[in-house]
């Protein structure tokens, strides 16, 4: 669906993303895993039109969208949480959710003033789609909550409740468990496998909670220093030496394998 090409983003003389490759299939849910500095926001932030690549390229179902706006890829299904993570504070969450669509009638003050029929039929629409992802999401209890008072993890779900309210075809999660307890996690885990089967949203997912990343994801694609170091299942991901090399470094691998093994020989003695 998504094929990045030998991109490169580069700050000054900074090499951010330093010749990144990659593919996110139709229908997965890509992991996107590494420590930090290694380059996945800025990846997803050329990806997602907010920063112009410095050479390489994208390409969405073989149609190039290398250097379009974020107002460009959002109508052609493609959001990054963090554009519309953005919430209106004072408004509720229904409200923030029925802001999403654009190209409504009521835009206009030409059409407030001869459509009004076309405008309360649309609003009328967009309410009901609102209390539909909310139903979704399991948050209707909050649907008159000022979207100000959520807690973070409640905010996270607004996010990816507001992408339900377009076409949305492919979705990418920055961090999306940062700062978020564990239930709302799994609500939050639960909902991305649902519009992933239910609905054919293909995601792909930066996070660094390993649990969150194996019960979700596959493949797990893994940066270090701006390239792709790894790709593949969960499981074979995260015992590969070379990734945990680049989370730990070479000198605290070692330790960690020493120790490892002196608690083995301990046990059997
Ligand atoms: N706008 C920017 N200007 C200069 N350096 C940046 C900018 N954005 C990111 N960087 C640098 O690029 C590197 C990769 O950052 P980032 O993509 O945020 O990594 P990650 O999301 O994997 O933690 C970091 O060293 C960061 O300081
Ligand atoms: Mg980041």
């Amino acid at each position: 669906m998504i094929r990045v090409e030998n991109l490169h983003k580069h700050f000054g003389g900074f090499h951010a993303v330093d010749g990144a490759s990659l593919e996110i299939a139709k229908g997965s849910i890509t992991g996107l895993i590494g420590p930090n500095g290694a380059g996945k926001s800025t990846l997803f932030n050329v990806i997602a039109g907010v920063h112009k690549p410095t050479s390489g390229r994208v390409t969405m179902a073989g149609e190039d969208i290398t250097g379009l706006s974020p107002h460009e890829l959002f109508h052609k299904g493609l959001l990054r949480t963090f554009q519309i993570a953005h919430e209106f504070p004072t408004m509720t969450v229904r409200e923030n959710l029925m802001m999403v669509p654009g190209g409504q009638s009521g835009e206009t003050l030409w059409n407030a003033w001869f459509h009004r029929a076309r405008i309360e039929k649309e609003e009328a629409e967009l309410l009901k789609k609102a209390d539909e992802v909310l139903d979704f999401l399991t948050i209707s209890h909050l649907k008159n909550e000022r979207a100000g008072n959520l807690s973070g993890g409640q905010k996270k779900l607004l996010e990816l409740g507001r992408t339900m309210m377009v076409e949305a075809r492919i979705v990418f999660l920055d961090e999306v468990g940062a700062g978020v307890n564990r239930t709302l996690l799994n609500t939050i885990g639960d909902a991305i496998v649902r519009l992933n089967r239910e609905r054919g949203y293909t995601f792909c997912v930066i996070e660094h909670d390993m649990d969150f990343i194996g019960r979700l994801c596959d493949p797990v694609i893994v940066m270090a220093e701006g390239k792709v170091l790894a790709e593949g299942p969960p499981a074979t991901i995260m015992q590969n030496e070379a990734v945990i090399e680049a989370y730990l470094g070479r000198g605290l691998k070692n330790k960690v394998k020493a120790e490892a093994a002196t608690l083995r020989n301990g046990v059997a003695g």
